[in-house]
Order: C-alpha cells, then structure tokens, then sequence
C-alpha cells in the first residue's frame, strides 16, 4: 500500500512536473505572441474610400482585441501615390517583425516583389482593394486578397439608373428620344474596378431594355476635384442635354454634383447622378435628393475580414473555413444598392 501510494505520489509528480514544463512553454508562446502586430500599406490616405477602411480596421482592432484579450497593433503607412515609398514601408515593416502586413498596392501590377520579400521573410501578406494579378497571388499560398467584385458593383450601378429612368422617363429623358443620354465618370485607368464597373453599368441599363449616347467621359482618378473639373467642361459643352452622370465612385459623384450646384442643375431639372461606395458625404446627397443612388462598397466588413484573417494568420492558425466569405484565399464582399427607399436604414445601421 505504501509503494503503491509512493507510486501514486510519483506519477502526481511527474504529471505536475510535465504539466509545468508545457505550461512554461505555453506561457513563452504566449509572451512571444502577446502582441499582434499588423503593418498597413496604402496607397494613399486622402482617398476617402480607403481612410474608411483604415477607420474600419481600427475599429476591427479593438474589438478583436477584446476577443482575444491580447493587445493588437495596427501601424498605418501611407505611400502617398508612391510605389517606391510603399516598397520602403513594407521594408520597415518586415525589418520591424510585423506578424502580417496588409498590402494595398499603389501598382498592383507590381505585386511580386512585395510577395517575393514577404515569402521570405515568411511573413503573410493580405493585399486589398487593388487586387494584385494571379500570377503574383501564386507565388506563395500565404497571401490573401480582400476586396469586391467589380462586376456585381457597376451591375447595381446600372440596376439603379434603369430602375429610376422606368420610374419616371418624362423627367429623366430630358429630350425625349427614349435613349439616356450619359456621361461617364472614371476611376484611375490602371484599376481593375474602374473598366469593369464602367463597362458593366452601361451593359446593365442596356440590357433594361433602355438605349444609351455616351456624350463624354474621362478620368478623375476616383478624386472630387478632377471630376468637378472635368463636369464643368461637359457642362459648358452639353449643357441640358446631360440626362445622366454615372460615375465609377462617390467621391467623383460628389465633384459633379457641387460642378451641378454652381450651374443651378440640381434637383429635378438637372441630370440623375450616381455613384458607387456609399461614403458619408454620397449618402448625405441621396438624403437630398441631389444623387438618386449609390451600391455600398461595403468598408467596414471588408476591414473585419482582414483582422480576422491576420489574427489567424499571427496565431499560425489556418483563416480557412474561419473566416465569413473567405474562398480560397479571395474574400469578395457583397455590395447592396442605397436609393432614397432604404437610404433611412442605412443610416441607422451605420
Ligand atoms: C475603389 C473605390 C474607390 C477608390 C479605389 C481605390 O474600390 O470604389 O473609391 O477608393 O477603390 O483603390
Ligand atoms: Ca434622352
């Protein structure tokens, strides 16, 4: 009885002996990874759709922080339009031992050599928003790209215009010739979104069954200012014969709309205009009227979905299967169409 006891006592030991030991190493893992550092690359911060992202992913930050009682940093660097500049920052950010850097590229056509640097540096990489081409995706299975589907995006763009010329074709077809008569406001000509949602809008309102006359359309590089510039010139040139803007985002939407102000064309005797993205300012201007809809680029989940793959990715744990529309290593979310008939529940919800 007594050996036996001895035994029991020894194998108590041992186990608690063992339990310490792994305890011990839990606990050094854990130091080791107390601290989640997540480095952000983007192209540039005064574009509004991206400074919401950003604002997004803070906000995913602290939340995530709280599911994982772990503190997360997020460093935030802007390449200002520089591709040389971000190549700098995702430097810093490796030489740092960041645990994974999201990735929105100035050129994405020049992803390889960030992926090549973070391959190996073995550091996973999520671009964003500007999606870099596949070969460059399939350098390495430890990158991730988070974005939308721009197709679907100028597919809603159109829904709205055709939805709203049905409605009221006396006050939209200005002229009344049964064809639309449009201007095209373009995003940044090397940005995958802005051919395919230009192209697909058009496509949608005609297959509506509704003719459309390009009268102009130009780049503004998803910015106000070049597109209010460039509504001024359409509007000296075009005049009243505009009977629709279509623009590739809502910052571009909000330069024709202030361009339409200043010429007394807003409201019902001015062209229907609309955008994608649905910004603060482009939901305030479907509130009044002056923009008859957006397709929400939906920023917020988009940054939810890179925090969630990140912190998977800093635990070494696989995001496959864990992460709400992860297919693959793509995550595209959904838009949804914002007019005046749920403009009231967006806002709410927001
Ligand atoms: C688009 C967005 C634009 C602009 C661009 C930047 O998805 O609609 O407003 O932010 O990304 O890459
Ligand atoms: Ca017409």
């Amino acid at each position: 009885m007594k050996s036996l006891r001895f035994t029991m006592a020894g194998v108590c030991l041992a186990g608690l002996l063992t339990l310490t030991v792994a305890g011990c190493a839990q606990n050094a893992e854990r130091d080791k990874k107390d601290t989640i550092k997540i480095g952000v690359a983007i192209y540039r911060g005064d574009d509004a759709f991206i400074s919401s992202v950003s604002s997004s992913m803070e906000e995913a930050v602290k939340e995530k922080e709280e599911e994982l009682d772990r503190k997360i940093i997020v460093n935030i660097a802007d390449a200002k339009n520089s591709q040389g500049s971000q190549n700098d920052q995702v430097d810093d950010f490796i030489s740092k031992g960041y645990d994974v850097i999201c990735v929105n590229m100035v050129d994405r056509t020049a992803a390889a050599v960030i992926v090549d640097k973070a391959k190996e540096a073995g550091i996973p990489i999520i671009f964003f928003n500007r999606e870099p081409v596949e070969e460059d995706m399939g350098i390495w299975d430890q990158t991730y790209y988070v974005g939308t589907d721009a197709k679907e995006a100028g597919e809603l763009e159109g829904q709205i215009v055709a939805d709203a010329f049905k409605a009221a074709p006396e006050q939209i077809d200005k002229n009344g010739d049964g064809k639309l008569q449009y201007v095209m406001l373009e995003g940044e000509q090397v940005h995958q979104d802005s051919l395919i949602r230009t192209e697909y809008s058009v496509k949608t309102i005609l297959k509506e069954g509704i003719p459309t006359e390009k009268l102009a359309s130009g780049t503004g590089n998803w910015m106000r200012s070049p597109a209010y510039e460039l509504m001024q010139e359409w509007i000296k040139e075009y005049g009243d014969r505009i009977e629709a803007v279509i623009s590739n985002n809502d910052e571009m939407a909000m330069g024709a709309v202030e361009a339409l102000e200043e010429n007394g064309m807003t409201g019902s005797s001015g062209p229907i205009v609309v955008g994608i993205d649905g910004t603060r300012d482009g939901l305030e201007k479907i509130v009044k009227g002056e923009m008859i809809g957006t397709v929400m680029n939906v920023a917020q989940k988009q940054a939810e979905c890179m925090v969630e793959i990140a912190c998977y990715c800093a635990q070494d744990e696989n995001p496959k299967g864990q992460v709400e529309y992860l297919n693959g290593r793509y995550v595209r979310i959904p838009h949804y169409i914002v007019t005046a008939d749920n403009i009231d529940e967006v806002i709410n919800d927001k």
